[in-house]
């Protein structure tokens, strides 16, 4: 198992938690959908902060690497916390047009993060961080949440 294996895992348990979100939300069940875009918007907020505040950190001390894919990484995190906000609201309001129009470009935004991170990013955390314990702590902390 590498350091990034949980990550990777946990990309696939939020992938599957947004689809069940959306399907409710779409179905206009509003109550199960909202529980499980708190669900969603939980995981994915600690599964952002790990890679923020372990992961990243990590590869920047190992690599000297702090302008290169941990940068943008952290932008498309920002931009996935905004869309997460408007689906917010769009669930607060009972507006099913707000919510699936940020649905739909989150998902696409997840998937091409998802992608660069697992075909990239992480693969180059592998080898700079081979030695390292992080992925135990990276376990522990997206088990606990
Ligand atoms: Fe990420
Ligand atoms: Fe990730």
């Amino acid at each position: 198992m590498s350091i990034t294996t949980p990550l990777f895992q946990h990309h696939k348990h939020c992938d599957d938690l947004f689809a069940d979100a959306e399907s409710a939300c779409g179905n206009g069940d509003w109550e199960a959908g909202g529980r499980l875009f708190a669900l969603l918007r939980d995981q994915l907020e600690a599964h952002f902060s790990s890679e923020e505040e372990l992961l990243f950190p990590a590869f920047e001390a190992a690599t000297g690497m702090t302008s290169g894919p941990t940068e943008v990484m952290r932008g498309e995190h920002r931009q996935m916390r905004d869309l997460l906000g408007q689906m917010s609201s769009g669930l607060a309001d009972r507006d099913g047009d707000t919510f699936s129009g940020a649905a739909e470009t989150l998902l696409i935004l997840m998937q091409q993060h998802n992608m660069k991170e697992e075909n990239i990013l992480y693969p180059m955390c592998d080898n700079a961080l081979g030695a390292s314990d992080i992925g135990a702590t990276l376990s522990e902390r997206l088990k606990a949440s």
